[in-house]
């Protein structure tokens, strides 16, 4: 019998959380913007790629379009290093339960880190529909979920969750097109060994382990 899938909401004690259904070994998925990881995560600053890539390390409080919020760690990240992110995530439940987040680390006793969750405004919508009348933006980040091809196993459970709900983001190419049209800086996470998103070549790549960061420059954007 085949499965198909089918996630729910449920209220838990540590925040909302999908679970699905059809997975009966998975956790339920919370988000969690105080996590250990992310807090290690901020602690490696401005000079880590995910923060040069989106232009931080020159000006630390840029405005960022992540036009691929999925879970917020890397618009949180970039948030608690100083920048003014807009969120755009167009999964409904994962929305819900980013603004959980939000509201959570909002209430954290350490000011900084509240002060982080005020500086990202979520938007639920598809990113093509974000204009540049919603910015200006400095910076546009996408982090598509790269199509499946078997061998390279997401490294967090969380990610497959979100892959299994979102789904192949096959559209990537057109929102890169987009976002070229919203700021001069446009970065895009890929799997160390992907190809470009586009034909066009990056102007500056940053290499890392598993991914790596290409960059593409428009100054007239
Ligand atoms: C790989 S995840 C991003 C993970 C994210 N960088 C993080 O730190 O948690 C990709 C997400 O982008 C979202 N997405 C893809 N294309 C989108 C679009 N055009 N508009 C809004 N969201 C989009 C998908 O729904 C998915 O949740």
């Amino acid at each position: 019998m085949t499965e198909f899938p089918a996630f729910a909401l449920e209220s838990l004690q540590d925040g909302l959380a999908i679970r699905a259904l059809h997975r009966a070994d998975w956790k339920p998925l919370i988000i969690d913007w105080l996590s250990a990881e992310l807090r290690s995560r901020v602690r490696a600053g401005r000079r880590q790629l995910l923060a040069r890539a989106a232009g931080l390390h020159r000006k630390p409080d840029a405005r960022v379009l992540d036009a691929t919020g999925g879970l917020g760690r890397d618009a949180y990240t970039l948030a608690a290093l100083g920048a003014q992110v807009t969120l755009v995530e167009r999964q409904p439940l994962t929305v819900e339960l980013l603004r959980d987040a939000q509201r959570r680390a909002r209430l954290s006793p350490d000011p900084a880190w509240a002060a982080a969750a005020d500086r990202v405004l979520i938007i639920g919508s598809d990113a093509l529909d974000v204009g540049r009348g919603q910015g200006p933006f400095d910076a546009v980040y996408l982090d598509p979920m790269y199509p499946d091809d078997g061998k390279s196993a997401l490294p967090h459970k969380d990610m497959q969750l979100l892959r299994e709900l979102a789904g192949d983001d096959l559209d990537a190419l057109q929102l890169f097109e987009h976002a070229l049209r919203l700021a001069p800086r446009v970065a895009v996470k890929r799997p160390a060994k992907a190809p470009w998103i586009s034909a066009r070549k990056p102007d500056a790549v940053l290499e890392g382990t598993r991914a790596r960061f290409d960059i593409y420059l428009s100054p007239s954007a």
